[in-house]
């Protein structure tokens, strides 16, 4: 028997912190590393155990971070490398553990190295980093060839040539501002080592990996039989609520399977690589893979032994409000799993996609949290879903998501989810700038996002002083889930129950703790033995002897005989 205690990130309960939208130390109307040290306490509160950061390296931040100009730096809006020194230690002295991003399918266009290859000769070893192509036609005003970006238009840009000979194109599957790395290439691979130790030498407890199914590209660079659908349906991927697996997004997931760009199996190497780094730090850094592809036993393959620690489970995350629907994601995601012998992760919500209260309503979400907190593996608390914060409504002319301008309005892209967090009930920021929520900073200046003006209704001020609130929903299951000895990750113990009637997913963890969700529009009757623990998302559950009763879209936490 292997004796050795389960890594520490296997139960974990993670709290995603978007830097940008958190805490404004300064009040230049963005958060920022200081910003975040100060509410440290509300995250202990919330008995979560490591944030994760998303980026705030040096950026133009034409992708909120996710185009990083130099990826071992701060960037000024966000603070200094000391303040981050200072966040890892503060957050580590209250027991909190802290994991970071990385970004490997490519740079901002502002790095140094793509600035060094738009400067250098064709076929120089300053191209070679990214990928740049020849045009085809008889001025090269073609693109290389037909594939799309993700983020909408052409996945490839023309470059002017210093000598004034016919511009090339380079690849980007995001942005414009994104160029896609070349992975064949060494440098690439080293430089991305050198960025890994920076940040493990810094105390960093892990990373988060995005678009960790990128890198690779199919080496032919041939056409793609339907480029505008499959682009598509990488967006559509992320707002998808239909029955999982069922008619159309079945579709959608056998044409992201064809994505020349995604889910190539040289990309395995690499992370086999990045896991001898990893091993080389003995505090057991985590690593989860930002990876959406399909089927199930495609993502198994990135948390295989010598791999990744993780891999986000989206098909969770997209999971209509319906029994069915939420039974077959939660057990295909613990076979594919089990399958590799990894853990799993339940994630709601992040910083792509829809807000939990924003696609299933207030009280279903109330409902689908406590079905989360209750299964084994790790969970991620996307800022602000503690909250029960919606999406917001923007005005356009505020509109910041490149996916907003490159689809020409066509999609909204993801700022409703993005917008600063509110602490007060009242003021200019309600209290998401420092100065306003009583720590010193300068007096404000309107957040980058605007929040809407009822947004006071939702702050952390108001939801403490009413125990009925989403944030103490949030405070009572988590606690419980870090101190109850069913909870968090245990191998092998979970069992849906089975006698549970149509409409309602009802499982057990063992030692004595029975999760029941009722999905159905009318209350639903269970029998259970011996209830002790209650916990109900909504409404009033009825206990007669051993007979339950559940209104709809509730979720209930009993603990039960053994
Ligand atoms: C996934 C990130 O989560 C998203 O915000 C970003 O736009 C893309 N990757 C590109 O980096």
């Amino acid at each position: 028997m292997n004796s050795n205690p389960a890594p520490w990130w296997r139960g974990a309960v993670f709290y995603q912190v978007y830097p940008r939208s958190f805490s404004d130390s300064n009040g230049d109307g963005e958060g920022d590393l200081v910003g975040i040290i100060k509410r440290l306490d509300y995250l202990v509160s919330l008995s979560v155990d490591a944030i994760w950061l998303s980026p705030f390296y040096k950026s133009p931040l034409a992708d909120g971070g996710y185009d990083v100009s130099d990826p071992r730096s701060v960037d000024p809006r966000f603070g200094t490398l000391e303040d981050f020194r200072n966040l890892i230690q503060e957050s580590h002295a209250l027991g909190l553990r802290v994991v970071v991003d990385i970004v490997p399918n490519h740079f901002s266009s502002e790095h140094p190295w793509f600035q060094q290859a738009l400067n250098s000769a064709v076929g120089s070893k300053e191209r070679a980093r990214f990928h740049f192509r020849d045009g085809s036609g008889a001025d090269g005003a073609t693109p290389p060839n037909n594939w799309l970006s993700v983020f909408g238009g052409r996945a490839w840009t023309q470059v002017q040539e210093r000598d004034g000979s016919v511009g090339q194109w380079y690849l980007h599957v995001f942005d414009a501002s994104q160029p896609d790395l070349n992975w064949d290439n060494p440098e690439v691979r080293a430089d991305f080592e050198e960025t890994l130790r920076f940040w493990l030498d810094l105390g960093v407890d892990g990373f988060r990996i995005d678009v960790a199914h990128g890198m690779y590209k199919d080496p032919t660079f041939a056409d793609h039989p339907d480029p505008q659908g499959l682009a598509e349906a990488i967006r559509l991927d992320l707002v998808d609520d239909e029955e999982s697996l069922d008619g159309n997004t079945k579709v959608l997931r056998e044409l992201i399977q064809t994505a020349p760009y995604f889910d190539r199996d040289e990309v395995h190497g690499v992370y086999r690589e990045w896991r001898k780094v990893l091993d080389s730090y003995s505090h057991d850094p985590v690593t989860v893979a930002e990876a959406w592809v399909y089927p199930p036993a495609r993502a198994a393959r990135y948390v295989r032994e010598d791999e990744l620690s993780q891999i986000f489970n989206f098909e969770f995350l997209v999971a209509p409000w319906k029994a069915n629907a939420i039974k077959r994601a939660i057990q295909s995601t613990l076979n594919s799993m089990a399958e590799v012998g990894a853990s799993a992760t339940w994630v709601l919500s992040n910083h792509d996609s829809p807000r939990v209260v924003s696609r299933l309503g207030e009280r279903r979400a109330r409902a689908m949290a406590l079905i989360a907190q209750a299964l084994p593996g790790s969970l991620y608390v996307f800022q602000g879903e503690e909250l029960g914060l919606p999406d917001a409504q923007i005005p356009d002319s505020a509109r910041q998501d490149p996916v907003w301008f490159r689809t020409e309005g066509e999609q909204l892209g993801r700022d409703g989810c993005r917008v600063p967090l509110p602490w007060l009930e009242q003021g200019d920021s309600f209290g998401f700038a420092s100065a306003e929520s009583g720590f010193e900073g300068a007096q404000p200046q309107a957040p980058w996002l605007p929040q809407p003006s009822d947004w006071g209704r939702y702050s952390v001020a108001t939801q403490v002083t009413h125990e009925d609130s989403f944030l103490w929903l949030y405070r009572r299951a988590l606690g419980i889930r870090r101190q109850h000895p069913a909870l968090g990750w245990r191998q092998g113990d979970f069992t849906f129950l089975e006698s549970a009637p149509e409409g309602v997913v009802a499982f057990r963890r063992d030692p004595r703790f029975v999760c029941i969700a009722n999905t159905n529009a009318q209350s639903s009757r269970v029998t259970l033995n011996g209830p002790v623990l209650l916990i109900a998302s909504a409404g009033d559950v009825q206990i007669d002897g051993d007979l339950v009763t559940l209104p709809p879209d509730t979720t209930a936490w009993f603990e039960v005989g053994s």
